[in-house]
């Protein structure tokens, strides 16, 4: 198994170009089932979750290619509207081709992912949304089976999630009428996946706000190119490693839109970051020190959970202490006892973790648990005076395409090796 050895100590300095969003991409990917075409969809990043996706369309029956960051999928001949456990269990995404089947096949089996590293993540939503849309859901070993036309309907979320939201928009794409999301996720990769099926012929109202009305497709458009947008998880972990280790760095390829809630927070602890005017790049100073700050996760426009860990990379050396609340998944905390292993003072109660910033983070072999804990720890690594190995890197390479080369471009002592 590979891992990284990473020596901190060193400032980053240089420009960083960041990758298509994971999340993006993930559930378009799904959404090429919905009409028998061919696809070209830009700006991939590589990624096992990608190539995970790719295999599970290409047991679905699609053919695909993937060339310098371009996907073409060709869904014209599938046939095996399936997911199956070996594939759903290694990457939970996978259960977005649930609504993209019942659209176009009217059935779907889908095994039930289980729970993960920070504890069960159910799917009570997107079953109920579906039966709400007329679907007849039953499990059977371990698999979903769904069958039916949906509907459509009023869908009433009690409360946000990304992944329902994005099922049911793709159910409701060729629903029998129209369907209304209430409660529905706003993150950018939603309004992405949103602005795909509306070039594939739905038409959607509501984007980006609580309530979105999908009207069916009438007009298939089969022949669609796309560009996936920026990552801006991968950006903010750029950003958050800057601030932490020191540095001047230009962050490229990037929506500034979509991280005001990271700058801000940056700018708060007196990290200085000057956004370009087209608001694709920004530029990010600091000299490693800082000021602690309270923050809590929460639905997009929010605090993005996906950042939490990296955050508290960041604050266990701020000058001072904070502390960080978990509101979306109060058990993602995996990634506190690898940073005590470095030095940190973190004490966790429910779900906040109250932390005591430290002079220094020291060097020490560490375990990745999932992707965003791995990438906080390769950010304390390249704080820490001294060479730390980071294991289990497999979690890394699910959602960061090649970033010890990115780091490593930016002046990081960061290599992988074979172990
Ligand atoms: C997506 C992201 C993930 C991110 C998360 C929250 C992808 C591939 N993954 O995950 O990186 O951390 O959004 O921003 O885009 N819930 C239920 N029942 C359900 C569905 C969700 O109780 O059927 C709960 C979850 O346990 C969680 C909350 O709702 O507490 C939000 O989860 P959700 O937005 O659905 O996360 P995912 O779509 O799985």
């Amino acid at each position: 198994m590979d891992k990284l050895v990473a020596v901190g100590g060193k400032q980053l300095n240089g420009e960083v170009d960041i990758s298509g969003s994971k999340n993006a991409v993930l559930p378009i990917m799904t959404a090429t089932l919905i009409v028998a075409g061919n696809y070209k969809i830009n700006n991939v990043p590589d990624l096992r979750d990608t190539r995970t996706m790719v295999r599970l369309l290409e047991i679905i029956g699609a053919k695909v290619d993937y060339t310098n960051k371009t996907l073409t999928i060709d869904t014209r001949n599938c046939d095996n509207p399936s997911a199956p456990y070996e594939l759903v269990k290694t990457m939970r995404a996978s259960f977005y081709v649930l609504g993209p089947l019942l659209s176009r096949f009217h059935y779907s089996e889908v095994s039930l992912p289980g729970g993960c590293a920070w504890g069960p993540r159910p799917v009570d939503f997107h079953i109920k949304a579906l039966r709400e849309m007329d679907v007849d859901v039953k499990l059977d070993k371990g698999n979903i089976i769904a069958e039916g036309q949906p509907k459509g309907g009023d869908i009433i979320f009690k409360k946000k999630s990304v992944g329902a939201t994005g099922n049911v928009l793709m159910a409701a794409t060729k629903a029998a009428g129209k369907t209304k999301i209430i409660n529905a996720a706003k993150e950018p990769e939603i309004i992405a996946l949103g602005e795909f099926l509306i070039k594939l012929g739905a038409r959607i109202k509501g984007l980006g706000t609580d309530n979105i009305e999908i009207t069916p497709i009438k007009n298939e458009n089969n022949n669609v190119e796309f560009d996936v947008i920026p990552d801006r998880i991968e950006a903010g972990t750029f950003m958050i490693a800057v601030a932490t280790i020191g540095g001047e760095v230009s962050i490229k390829k990037i929506n500034c839109s979509h991280l005001d809630i990271v700058t801000n927070f940056l700018k708060k602890i007196d990290i200085d970051i000057k956004i370009n005017k087209n608001k694709n790049s920004l530029l990010i100073k600091s000299d490693g020190k800082y000021g602690a700050i309270n923050i809590e996760t929460s639905e997009y426009p929010g605090f993005p959970t996906d950042l939490q860990a990296q955050w508290m990379a960041m604050m266990i050396k701020a000058r001072g202490d904070s502390t960080i609340k978990e509101n979306i998944y109060s058990d993602r905390f995996t990634h506190i006892s690898e940073l005590i292993r470095m030095g940190a003072n973190v004490r966790l109660k429910k779900e906040t973790a109250y932390i005591k910033g430290v002079n220094q983070i020291y060097p020490a072999p560490v375990m990745c648990t999932d992707i965003r804990a791995s990438a906080a720890l390769v950010i304390s690594a390249l704080s820490a005076d001294g060479q730390s190995e980071i294991s289990r890197i497999y979690h890394i390479d699910r959602g960061y395409e090649k970033i010890e080369n990115k780091f490593s471009q930016l002046g990081a002592n960061i290599k992988r090796v074979k172990s």
